[in-house]
């Protein structure tokens, strides 16, 4: 069993991305500029957009963080979305998602420039990379592919089986698996929470994709041997024999599934990195685009 290390490989692709940003700096040019819209208080979501800020610092790009309050009227939250729209510095931003309940959370991607969407959300975006059109592609399946990529795990031919159908992750990820795309060319199934005899279909998976945010849904009982098992999951569980009073758990059952696997990302250290890295890919390609 090999474990695919997103923490590393992320960390590779940051210093890429340094690198990168050092020549542009070099030569007079514009330093990428990363905005995040925070609303609301939620620890996970805070934790998440920190990360993302402390990882532009550590490649050199600027950031900006903008952080609003639960209460905040949709109206009001659009209004800043247009004013980060319009800040020509700015080459991209992202709003962390859940937004609150009263918030339309469609009407706010919508708002958000496809130009400046680095999440790659944006109708328009999504659409380009259903057509395997150059655009960005949202950070998390982005960054499955290029987890896969840096290790040579040959998706070609192979059966993959993506639990969950979220906006953000299992969807994308079906469509690009299937493309034909270096590390795609598999034959995919799209299972959710209605599929019918799911351990049947996880049983002839080569690769999982488990995207469903239930902790350690998937065991080793459901999987064949040697399967890649690519983790989407990161739940708070509670946990007093922790310091926090909660450890990560992913939705695969590690030390079942690992027994079998060939390939397994771990929990945390596997996707999560490597979404932040992709994010930070996806605002150099917009600065480019800027230039
Ligand atoms: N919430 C969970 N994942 C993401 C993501 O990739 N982008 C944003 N904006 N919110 C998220």
């Amino acid at each position: 069993m090999i474990l695919l290390d997103g923490k590393a490989t992320s960390n590779t692709i940051k210093d890429e991305i340094a690198e990168e940003v050092s020549k542009l700096k070099a030569l007079g040019k514009k330093t990428p500029h990363l905005a995040a819209v925070l609303v609301g208080s939620d620890g996970a979501s805070m934790t998440y957009v920190n990360s993302k800020v402390k990882a532009c610092e550590r490649v050199g790009f600027k950031s900006t963080l903008v952080k609003l309050e639960e209460s905040i009227s949709e109206e009001a939250l659009l209004k800043e979305i247009e004013k980060l729209n319009n800040n020509i510095d700015i080459d991209g931003f992202i709003v962390q998602l859940p937004l609150p309940k009263h918030i339309d959370e469609q009407k706010v991607i919508m708002a958000v420039h496809p130009d400046k969407d680095v999440d790659g959300f944006h109708p328009t975006n999504v659409g380009k990379m259903a057509l395997n059109l150059p655009t960005f592609l949202p950070a998390t399946p982005y960054g499955i592919l290029e987890l896969l990529e840096r290790y040579n795990v040959e998706t070609s031919g192979k059966h993959v089986v993506v639990i969950g159908r979220s906006h953000i992750v299992g969807e994308p990820m079906s469509i690009l698996l299937a493309q034909k795309r270096k590390y795609g060319n598999a034959t995919v199934t799209l299972t959710h929470s209605r599929t019918k005899n799911l351990k049947e279909i996880t049983l002839q998976a080569d690769m999982i994709v488990a995207a469903l945010g239930i902790p350690e849904f998937l065991t080793g009982e459901m999987v064949k041997d040697n399967v890649v098992i690519i983790d989407v999951g990161i739940t708070r569980v509670d946990d007093t024999t922790k310091p926090r009073g909660y450890r990560l758990a992913g939705d695969v059952h590690f030390e079942s599934v690992s027994k079998k696997a060939s390939y397994i990302t771990p929990v945390p250290g596997g996707v999560g990195p490597m979404t932040i890295a992709m994010l930070l890919k996806n605002t150099l390609l917009a600065c480019s685009r800027n230039d």
